[in-house]
């Protein structure tokens, strides 16, 4: 580990958009935690929530920006005249007081965690002194393709450098010159792959994650309905809430769980402050984001304590499940990898296939689930990430 006294540590500050704790703050606060002290790491963000309280707690350094309606424009508003109007004029607005706190921190290093960040730490900073750490991907299934073309010219030409979390998310920036994208994907600490569990159990079949339609919960529960006729003793569980503007979106899934035949057998249990429990006791993971994920850390988090996995067929997935390529077909849609079985996305048939036969098939299921584990405590440790980033 990287051991500096006080006067040499290198100065970061990493600006974030979101107060909320999603995949890429989580990301972040286990990669502070693995910097071990040898930098000076603040972070700064244009809203309260809790993954401010979780940093604070952490012992990190956090400025608040209060950061108003260019902070709540959606994904879906970016490419309109209203959301890029309230974009603009906020984000000039916020992009005077960001540069007034760069100016008093003076670190050496400014890094955007995400892509709202990005873009305003791109205004304030200009060309090359600053690192973009991208966790999405840019691409047309997840965004307005004028923001696309803005965020590759940003690549291209505002940050130093890109860090990718995975190839796939790396694919999406466009051509670059050589070096200037590194892949680091988010790793976990090597705690959670203590004590994997021997056996797939007999837990719930689970969905673990922000309850948004990018994540598929929908779908989740439309396989489920395939499944439980044929499988009368299958349970299911939704772990997650939904952030952000997704509130519709869990009425809507709450609804659809009402009117299915699945009863007391689906569970929706909410947010947990403890997911490492949550991933111990299912008997399978699984994963359905309709849109390809840009890395996805469930997974590895599922892999890290032995439990097998179902997950949608793109994106960074694939480096996780099928890292050579090594797949056979064994249903339509479903492709059984070394590490889980990858359904395509959008397909409940095949979603609904996956899970039947994992359930089927106890064994095979638990040599995967043992194989991913060792793959994944030597493809997926925060220190490999630090190494990578720092
Ligand atoms: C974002 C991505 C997710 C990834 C995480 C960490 O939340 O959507 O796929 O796992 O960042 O990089």
């Amino acid at each position: 580990m990287i051991d500096r006294s006080d006067e040499t540590r290198l100065s970061v500050l990493v600006v974030s958009h979101t107060g909320e704790l999603g995949g890429a703050e989580r990301a972040l606060l286990r990669l502070i935690a693995a910097s071990d002290g040898g930098f000076d790491i603040a972070v700064l963000t244009m809203a309260e929530g809790p993954f401010v309280t979780e940093a604070r707690s952490a012992g990190i350094r956090v400025h608040v920006l209060a950061g108003g309606d260019a902070v709540r424009v959606t994904r879906a508003q970016a490419g309109s005249l209203a959301g890029v109007t309230t974009n603009a004029l906020g984000a000039l607005a916020l992009a005077r007081r960001l540069r007034r706190v760069i100016r008093a921190e003076a670190p050496d290093l400014v890094v955007a965690n995400s892509l709202k960040a990005a873009m305003l730490v791109g205004l304030v900073m200009g060309r090359r002194r600053w690192v973009w750490h991208l966790h999405d991907r840019l691409a047309s299934d997840y965004l307005a393709t004028p923001v696309i073309g803005v965020l590759r010219l940003l690549a291209r030409f505002g940050s130093r450098c890109i860090v990718a979390n995975s190839r796939a998310t790396a694919a999406t920036v466009g051509r670059l010159p050589a070096g200037r994208v590194v892949v680091a994907y988010p790793g976990l600490e090597l705690s959670a792959f203590e004590r994997p569990k021997r056996s797939p159990g007999r837990g719930p079949v689970g969905i673990v994650g922000r309850v948004a339609p990018t994540k598929g919960q929908r779908e989740f529960v439309a396989a489920a309905s395939l499944v439980a006729p044929t499988h009368p003793k299958a349970r299911f569980r939704i772990v997650g809430a939904a952030l952000f503007d997704d509130a519709g979106y869990a009425e809507a899934l709450h609804e659809q769980i009402e009117r299915s035949r699945l009863g007391g057998r689906i569970q929706e249990a909410g947010w947990s402050a403890s997911p490492a429990s949550e991933f111990r006791s299912l008997r399978m993971l699984v994963h359905a984001s309709p849109v390809p994920e840009p890395f996805g850390q469930v997974i590895v988090e599922s892999m890290a304590v032995g439990t097998p996995v179902v997950a949608t067929d793109a994106g960074g997935v694939r480096e996780i499940v099928d890292p050579h390529g090594a797949s056979v077909t064994i249903a339509d849609g479903v492709r059984r990898a070394p590490h889980g079985l990858l359904v395509r996305p959008n397909d409940v048939a095949a979603l609904a296939a996956a899970i039947m036969w994992m359930l089927d098939h106890r064994a095979e299921a638990s040599t995967m689930a043992r194989e991913a584990h060792s793959d994944a405590s030597a493809r997926f440790t925060i220190d490999h990430t630090w190494a990578i980033v720092a």
